[in-house]
């Protein structure tokens, strides 16, 4: 099942006359980390729920992935919120929930999660009394569960220490490098040097550049670009 090229044709997303989304046109055949980059607001958040299919637009038969319509692949993909949206039960349940869910009967699946993902200490306890940071990785953790064709990272580190950084990245690397598709929105720059391959840059709903990272920081780039890198 090949789900590239991901084909986006004339894409616009308009809620209450407001356009998020402005005429997107994007062919992406990039096999690596995709990263979705651009100032608050530019519509980053929104592009991935909509490839994802959480949200709805005025037309999705606009994107395809390979032969595929959204709708077709919807069990071969899996999304990490910016804000994790959790079960009001422990992290181990909401764990369990996915891997049921997925209808995934492997002995001890969801001790194996938590043991890549190193969170042993808070998988019997009650998610709402966890940090933002455990959230992500709970998070993170349910999204790999039936190992998913592609995943959406919606600044899936903005709250995790140093080190824990660097698992995650090694995550992700370790699930690209198994031929999962990733796309990833990040304000890091580093972080964006080390794991991205591609980059799309958005500025108010429209996307103004698309091309790898490593042009991406070596050639020269428009002022909104430049002072995005050099702040970043
Ligand atoms: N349902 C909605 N109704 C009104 N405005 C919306 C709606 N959804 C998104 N927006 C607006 O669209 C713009 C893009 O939002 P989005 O969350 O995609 O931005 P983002 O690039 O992810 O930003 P950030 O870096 O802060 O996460 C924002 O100005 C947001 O307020
Ligand atoms: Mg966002």
């Amino acid at each position: 099942m090949n789900i590239l090229p991901l084909k986006v044709k004339n894409l616009n997303y308009v809620v209450n006359g407001k356009n998020i989304l402005k005429n997107i046109n994007i062919e992406c055949n990039n096999n690596n980390v995709t990263i979705v980059a651009g100032n608050n607001g530019s519509g980053k958040s929104t592009f991935l729920k909509i490839l994802h299919g959480l949200i709805k637009t005025q037309n999705n038969n606009k994107i395809k992935w390979g032969e595929f319509y959204i709708s077709d692949i919807k069990r071969e993909q899996s999304m990490v919120f910016q804000t994790p949206i959790l079960l009001n039960r422990t992290a181990y349940e909401n764990l369990l929930y996915v891997a049921k869910k997925k209808n995934i009967t492997e002995k001890n699946y969801v001790d194996k999660i938590i043991d890549k993902l190193n969170i042993k200490n808070i998988s019997n306890v009650n998610t709402k009394y966890i940090s933002g940071g455990e959230r992500q990785k709970v998070a993170i953790g349910m999204s790999i569960i039936g190992n998913p064709k592609i995943i959406f990272l919606d600044e899936p580190t903005s709250q995790l220490d140093p080190a824990y950084k660097n698992d995650i990245e090694n995550i992700i690397n370790e699930l690209s490098y198994n031929k999962v598709k990733i796309f990833m929105t990040s304000h890091d720059i580093s972080q964006i040097k080390r794991i991205g391959s591609e980059i799309i840059f958005m500025d108010n709903g429209e996307i103004i550049y698309h091309d790898s990272v490593k042009k991406f920081f070596e050639e020269k780039q428009c002022n909104l670009i430049s002072e995005y890198i050099n702040y970043g």
